[in-house]
C-alpha cells in the first residue's frame, strides 16, 4: 500500500468512504474491504454508521495499528467541550480507545478557529486521536489552522475529482506539508466515468474508468483517496489501482477537465471557496 506521510502520521493512500453505509450491510462491507486489503477506513460523527464501521475494525483479526481509522467532528460541535466531548463520543460508538486521525469536518463562522484547534490539540494531547486535521478549508483557513496548532495538522480532506480544480489548496497543503485526501474522489461517480479522456485511458490500459481516475490522484504527489462503493466487487476494484500508471499525456487530458468546475458538496454552512 502506498502511504502518505505528513506531520509524522503515515496514513494509507488509498481509503474506503463510508458516507450513506449503515447497519450490518455497513459492517459487513467494512469488513469485506479489510479482508481485502484495506487499511484505511473514513467515518464521522454525522455519518450515523460509527458503530457499524468499529465493530468491523475490532473483529477482523487485524492487529488494532495496523488499520488507520479516520473520525470527523461536525461543525456545530466545534466549541472546545462540545468537540472534545464528540470524539468521546464517537470513540465510544466506534468501541475503539483511540482513532488515527480525527478531523475537523467544515469550518465554522460560529465559533473562532483559535478554540477549535485548541481542542483539536487537547484530543490529540489525551491520546483520543494519534493526529489530527481539517476537512473542506480553504488556503486562507489551512495557513490559519497551521500557524494556530501545536500538533501537525496532517490532512485537509476536500472534495477533490477531474470536474474540480484543486489546484490552490492542493499547493497549499504541499507548502505546508499537509497531505490532501479526496473526498467524492469519483465524483460520485455518473457522467464522469463516461469522459472520453477517462474512457480511453481505460482501453489503453485494460482498466476500469474508475481505477483510471482513483490512480489519477494517486499519481499526483500529496494526494490520497477514499472512494465509497456499496459493492463488495466495486471496492475491491477501487483498491486494485497499484499495478500500471497513466502517462503525462493521459495525466494531462483528465486534468483539463477541471474546466467543467463541478462542485457537489456545498452547502448554506460552506466557507468562501477559493477560485478556480
Ligand atoms: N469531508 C467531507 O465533507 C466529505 C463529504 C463527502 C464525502 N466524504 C467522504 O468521502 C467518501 C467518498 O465520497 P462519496 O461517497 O461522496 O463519493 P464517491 O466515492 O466519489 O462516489 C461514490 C459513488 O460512486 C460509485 N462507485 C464507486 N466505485 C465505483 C466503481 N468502481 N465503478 C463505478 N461506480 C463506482 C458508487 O456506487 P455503488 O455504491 O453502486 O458502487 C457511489 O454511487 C464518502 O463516503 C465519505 O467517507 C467526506
Amino acid at each position: 500500500m502506498m502511504m502518505l506521510e505528513a506531520g509524522g502520521a503515515s496514513i494509507p493512500a488509498l481509503g474506503l468512504g463510508t458516507w450513506t453505509l449503515s447497519g450490518r450491510r455497513c459492517t459487513e462491507l467494512v469488513a469485506g474491504a479489510l479482508a481485502a486489503g484495506y487499511r484505511h477506513v473514513d467515518t464521522a460523527a454525522a455519518y450515523d454508521n460509527e458503530a457499524a464501521v468499529g465493530e468491523a475494525v475490532r473483529h477482523c483479526g487485524l492487529p488494532r495499528e495496523q488499520i488507520h481509522v479516520t473520525t470527523k467532528v461536525w461543525h456545530t460541535d466545534l466549541a472546545p467541550r462540545d468537540l472534545v466531548r464528540s470524539v468521546e463520543n464517537s470513540l465510544r460508538r466506534l468501541g475503539l480507545d483511540h482513532v488515527d486521525l480525527a478531523l475537523v469536518h467544515w469550518p465554522s463562522r460560529d465559533v473562532p478557529l483559535a478554540h477549535t484547534i485548541a481542542a483539536m490539540n487537547q484530543v490529540a494531547d489525551r491520546g483520543l486521536a494519534r493526529h489530527i486535521g481539517v476537512s473542506n478549508f480553504t488556503v486562507a483557513l489551512l495557513d490559519q489552522a497551521v500557524a494556530l496548532s501545536e500538533h501537525p495538522i496532517v490532512c485537509n480532506q476536500v472534495e477533490y475529482h477531474p470536474y474540480l480544480s484543486q489546484d490552490r489548496v492542493l499547493a497549499a497543503c504541499r507548502r505546508h506539508g499537509v497531505a490532501l485526501v479526496s473526498y467524492c474522489p469519483l465524483g460520485r461517480a455518473g457522467g464522469l466515468l463516461a469522459e472520453p479522456a477517462i474512457a480511453a485511458a481505460a482501453r489503453a490500459h485494460g482498466r476500469s474508468p474508475a481505477q483510471v481516475v482513483l490512480r489519477w490522484h494517486l499519481q499526483q504527489p500529496g494526494v490520497g483517496a477514499i472512494p465509497r462503493s456499496s459493492s463488495p466487487a466495486r471496492i475491491r476494484e477501487n483498491l486494485d489501482v497499484f499495478g500500471f500508471a497513466l502517462t503525462g499525456a493521459e495525466m494531462a487530458a483528465i486534468d483539463a477537465l477541471k474546466a467543467r468546475g463541478q462542485r457537489i458538496c456545498d452547502f448554506a454552512f460552506s466557507p468562501d471557496w477559493d477560485p478556480a
